[in-house]
């Protein structure tokens, strides 16, 4: 993971890094630095933990200079520390190198480069390439990082300083990478939001590409070639990606969720298309769907599955694109693998997608975000229009993938037309339902307070609802630190039953569909063994309230979307239980919101 920027230009480069660098933080926090060209001289500025700190630490002096690079770190090789962080330099301080991703031969080029003797001073694997460069480089920094490159396999988004160069040379592999370009001043950076500040015209980078760039202009070449990139204006503004008034960007996010269901719906629903639905996609000849997703995407998978099974009665497989890249399980040709990925960039969910093309399958991706790697790799693309996403833990951008995937069973499915036009309608009504369960806030946050102090809680549901107890548990894990497991309804006597006690609260998400009754059997055999439990439950549910002892009502919806509105619920359950531990919400610790190592 990690962020990183460039700036070259006529203005300091130190103040427009750092509030680059912020922008970034998501990546990745646990220390970071910069690297700038000054009167001839690289000056290195890093620190141990957020760019606050450093920012601190450099107690409002400016070093100066125009070009310069920086880093924010989520550490694979090496502790955080400042000796760890970025940038990292050559032996005579020459070269300035800031890195996302992973050199895989590090261990062997770090023995050959100190036989020749080269003196390592971090522990990273990013280290050989400042040495690397300084082996070729012979008054032509390009050609060096060209020569240095060839050496290296692994991940890279790489940008370099020299410090006789007014130049950075930036490069791709495998990590995302984008170019801004603003009048007489150019950027490079990790994503978009990093950028907004002074441009909206990027260039995505392609892997393989190498970026030379000075204040006139910019040259990439891929494979010893120029090569023409388009340029794309971004449709973000500046504003999406700030907190606008919220303590946090978690609870700003989940507050835009009606917005964001709104703008995803518009984009793929069209008066005049078949059913209403356009995704421009063949109704698949597959006879199975598999779909590959991490974390909170491989949550949004399973609801999927459900969804698209129930309206399209296509079998669909969900995996953990972890365990799928080294799963021996056989993959037909006539499979359709989708990769929901609200990054684009995780990159077990990549790998997963390339095994599935080298086994000659149709692929398709759900991503939020245009130009990132995912968009290249799968024959076909649904965005989801959530906007940028700050808060490591994925909230709109959930949602938003859900809608795609309700409407992707739509497409799929042959439901008849008045059903049809009955699904739509439920869905076109979604933003107003959301809105209540946002509007009962207070509520939530007050039942949020029955959780806080307990070391342990579960999440139960069954259908519909497992996957968004799993999704509810994620949630409250990775903010409040509470350990929290979801489970489905049923499973929880074959184990779990054992650790049910007055101090294990339960979480219920119970939706009026097929599973109601055997949810409330469910619910009666846990408050049997004394924990206290919470119902998610829909606003019109009169029967639940006798079994259990706090109910958070959410709007009242066709069950098949109680997943929306629940999980909506579930996420302000965890920002409240968080900010009442006080914990640091948008940037949970030892976490990164693009995991781009597998
Ligand atoms: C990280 C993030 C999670 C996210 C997961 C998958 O772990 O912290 O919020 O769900 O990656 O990310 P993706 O971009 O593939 O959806």
């Amino acid at each position: 993971m990690c962020g990183i920027v460039g700036y070259i230009g006529k203005r300091s480069a130190q103040p427009i890094i750092l509030g680059a660098l912020k922008r970034l933080e998501y990546r990745g926090y646990d220390s970071c630095g910069f690297a700038v060209l000054s009167n001839g001289k690289i000056e290195v500025f890093k620190e141990r933990g957020s760019i606050d700190e450093l920012e601190k630490a450099l107690s409002g002096v400016n070093v100066g200079g125009t070009v310069g690079v920086g880093h924010t770190r989520w550490a694979t090789h090496g502790e955080p520390s400042r000796r760890n962080a970025h940038p990292h330099t050559d032996c005579k301080g020459d070269i300035a190198v800031v890195h996302n991703g992973i050199i895989e031969n590090f261990q062997h080029l770090r023995e050959t480069l100190a036989a020749e003797g080269h003196v390592f001073r971090s522990d990273t694997d990013t280290e050989v390439v400042a040495h690397l460069v300084e082996r070729y480089y012979n008054g032509n920094l390009e050609e060096a990082v060209r020569r240095a490159l060839h050496e290296v396999k692994g991940s890279y988004a790489l940008a370099i300083l020299h410090k006789a160069d007014e130049k950075i040379v930036a490069a791709r592999s495998r990590s995302p990478l984008v170019l801004g370009v603003g009048d007489s001043e150019f950027f490079v950076a990790s994503d978009v939001p990093a950028l907004l500040e002074h441009t909206n015209r990027v260039v995505h980078l392609e892997d393989g590409d190498l970026v030379i760039i000075t204040r006139e202009g910019f040259r990439i070449e891929n494979g010893g070639n120029v090569v023409p990139r388009k340029m794309e204006t971004v449709l973000w503004s500046i504003e999406d990606a700030e907190r606008g008034g919220y303590e946090h960007f978690m609870l700003k996010e989940i507050h835009e969720t009606p917005r964001v269901i709104e703008n995803t719906l518009a984009t793929h629903l069209r008066d005049g298309v078949l059913g209403g639905v356009d995704l421009d996609l063949d109704v698949p000849q597959s006879s199975e769907i598999l779909m590959v997703a991490c974390g909170t995407s491989f949550h949004a998978a399973l609801v999927g599955k459900y969804v698209i099974e129930e309206l399209a009665s296509v079998p669909v497989r969900v995996e953990l694109a972890s365990e799928f890249n080294y799963a021996t399980t056989p993959l037909s040709r006539e499979t359709l693998v989708v990769g929901i990925t609200q990054s684009g960039e995780t990159a077990d969910t990549l790998s997963a997608l390339k095994r599935a093309k080298a086994a000659g399958c149709a692929t398709l991706a759900i991503t939020n975000v245009l130009g990132s790697s995912v968009t290249r790799l799968a024959d076909r693309i649904i965005y989801t229009r959530a906007g940028p996403e700050i808060c490591v833990a994925a909230t709109k951008t959930f949602t938003a993938q859900l809608i795609t995937l309700y409407l992707l069973a739509l497409h799929f499915s042959s439901i008849e037309l008045a059903e049809r036009q009955k699904m739509l309608k439920e869905l076109r009504r979604l933003p107003t339902a959301v809105q209540r369960v946002l509007d009962a806030e207070d509520e939530i946050k007050e039942v949020s307070g029955r959780i806080t102090s307990y070391e342990n809680v579960f999440f139960i549901g069954r259908g519909i609802s497992f996957p968004v107890a799993l999704e509810g548990a994620l949630k409250l894990k990775e903010i409040s630190y509470i350990h929290a497991e979801g489970y489905a309804a049923g499973e929880l006597k074959h184990g779990p039953f054992a650790l049910l006690t007055e101090e294990t609260p339960v979480v219920a998400v119970v939706a009026p569909d097929r599973t109601y009754d055997i949810m409330l059997n469910n619910i009666k055999e846990v408050k049997a063994r004394k924990p206290p439990v919470i119902a998610v439950a829909d606003e019109h549910d009169e029967e639940i309230e006798k079994y259990v002892d706090f109910v958070i009502r959410t709007s009242h919806v066709e069950p098949i979307f109680s997943a929306i509105t629940n999980s909506v619920a579930l996420q302000l359950l965890a920002y409240y239980a968080a900010k009442e531990r006080g914990c640091e919400i948008d940037k949970p610790r030892n976490l990164a919101k693009s995991v781009t190592v597998e």
